[in-house]
């Protein structure tokens, strides 16, 4: 399978749904790089289940930047999707191109940009210059302090009208889709009516275009917050859990690692070695 395009994304939508995972890491790249993923987004969660910090906005471009390069290393067939951190664009939105370029330049396929005042400014900034951007709308953590906290977005007309503008705006300015997270199943499927672009939803119902899920929480690997959203698939964390006992058993007991797990070496150099010992062990002797 080649590489998954832009325009095939854009192609999917009405026909096939889309399905996208985070990820943070060479490893397990490899594994998402096996399976029919359309696309892999470098998630700024990364801040939450993998850095341990308590908010996303915490993030630098650094961490970002360096788990960004691990992931497209390993990735063939999905489309990378950068989550800009915070840093980047929504603390001086002037400087978001210069960000996007650097992590385009070293894997990443797309940009996602999260809906705050600026939005509009920073994504025509990023299109303008040929960059492919994906919106965010309805709970976007980078700002939950303004939304009240993490709570479902657009339950009202108020809210919902404002969600639906926001689609609207980042449709004209030509992005090729729009995340919708938390947000009413009803709403999220008339926005997904009502663009001609594909709608990835978390928390918004199923009526989106594709889904995206947080890698870690599909696995069970954080725990710490579970979202009513979130179905675990399978618990490794038990599993890993259970793994490592036996680790821990087996060196305590002498039974890791066996002679079959150990080098050695021939028989002649061993013997030339405790010459050399005792030698040495003389010479010392002699000193004292
Ligand atoms: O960073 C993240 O994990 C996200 C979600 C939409 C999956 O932005």
């Amino acid at each position: 399978m080649s590489k998954i395009t832009i325009n095939d994304i854009i192609f999917k939508k009405g026909k096939e749904k889309i399905i996208m995972l985070t990820c943070y890491d060479y490893s397990f790249a490899k594994i998402l790089d096996t399976l029919n993923i359309d696309m892999i987004l470098v998630g700024d969660s990364l801040a939450n289940v993998v850095l341990g910090l308590p908010q996303t906005r915490l993030v630098s471009f650094k961490e970002m930047f360096n788990h960004m390069v691990a992931v497209a290393k390993a990735t063939t067939k999905s489309l990378v999707v950068l989550d800009m951190p915070y840093v980047c664009y929504q603390k001086d939105p002037k400087k978001s191109l210069y960000y996007a370029e650097k992590f385009l330049k070293s894997g990443a396929d797309a940009i996602k940009i999260e809906w705050f005042n600026r939005c509009p400014y920073v994504v025509k900034t990023l299109i303008k210059n040929k960059i492919p951007v994906m919106g965010h709308i309805g709970l976007t953590p980078q700002t939950v302090h303004l939304l009240g906290g993490f709570k479902v977005q657009g339950k009202d007309l108020i809210g919902a009208r404002n969600l639906i503008n926001q689609a609207k705006i980042l449709e004209d300015l030509g992005v090729f889709s729009i995340v919708c997270e938390c947000i009413p199943w009803q709403l999220a499927r008339f926005i997904t009516k009502n663009v001609k672009i594909p709608t990835i939803g978390i928390g918004a119902g199923k009526y989106c275009d594709g889904q995206v899920l947080v890698l870690y929480d599909v696995l069970g690997l954080y725990k710490e917050k579970r979202p009513k959203f979130v179905r675990v698939y399978k618990d490794i964390g038990e599993e890993i859990k259970k793994a490592l006992e036996y680790f821990i058993f087996d060196v305590k007991n002498k039974k890791f690692p066996t002679i079959d797990e150990s080098f050695s070496m021939k028989n002649k150099e061993w013997l030339n070695l405790l010459k050399v010992k005792d030698a040495s062990i003389k010479k010392q002797h002699s000193k004292i």
